[in-house]
């Protein structure tokens, strides 16, 4: 009997030796890897926006809905830009975006540039335009706007492009960039 216990004693011992050699053998990436697997994957086709205005990167999601999207969606903001100082991407698998998904872009990301992907390979690079009048898209912030009270769509004359400056067509209110709500 005491035998016995010595011996499972024994086999305990050499199986817990055998588990810290195990968690010995996980090695650890080195700084430069690590910090590489955590950028942002490519995509093998769809749509990637890119040069968005950092503090713009969520309206552009909310402008193409993609809460509802049922391929993969990959959102990155404050990431260093020559250009912009920071800045937004978004990626999105399996999706073409339309003309008027463009031109909405370009209200809130003036700079964008959307890159259709094809097979893991940049097939096009769309620049967006900022478009001389806004019909539709954008709410008016005046409170007593007719358009806010009838069935119209709204309709702004783009007075200035950047910073961006709007005028409504109906009640002439002026609105900057931070007064702008997408519909
Ligand atoms: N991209 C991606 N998946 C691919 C190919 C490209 O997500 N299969 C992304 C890149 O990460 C980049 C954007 O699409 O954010 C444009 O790619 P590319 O033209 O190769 O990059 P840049 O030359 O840096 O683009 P730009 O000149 O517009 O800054
Ligand atoms: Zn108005």
């Amino acid at each position: 009997m005491h035998r016995k216990f010595n011996k499972f004693s024994r086999e305990k011992k050499s199986s817990r030796k055998k588990e810290k050699i195990k968690a010995k053998k996980i090695t650890i990436a080195p700084r430069e890897e690590t910090k590489r697997e955590l950028k942002i994957s490519a995509i093998d086709e769809g749509t990637v926006i890119d040069h968005i205005p950092t503090d713009a990167t969520f309206k552009v999601v909310e402008i193409l809905d993609l809460e509802n999207h049922k391929g993969i969606v990959s959102i990155a903001t404050n990431l260093q830009s020559k250009r912009l100082g920071k800045k937004g991407i978004v990626k999105v698998g399996g999706k073409s975006l339309t003309q008027d998904e463009v031109n909405k872009i370009a209200i809130v990301a003036p700079d964008a540039t959307v890159n259709i992907i094809k097979n893991y390979g940049v097939r096009e690079k769309i620049k967006v335009k900022t478009p001389d009048v806004i019909e539709n898209v954008v709410k008016c912030s005046n409170p007593v706007c007719i358009t806010n009270h009838e069935q119209i769509a709204t309709k702004f004359y783009v007075v200035k492009k950047d910073p961006l400056k709007i005028k409504c067509h109906y009640c002439e209110r002026s609105m900057g960039k931070e007064d702008i709500k997408i519909i």
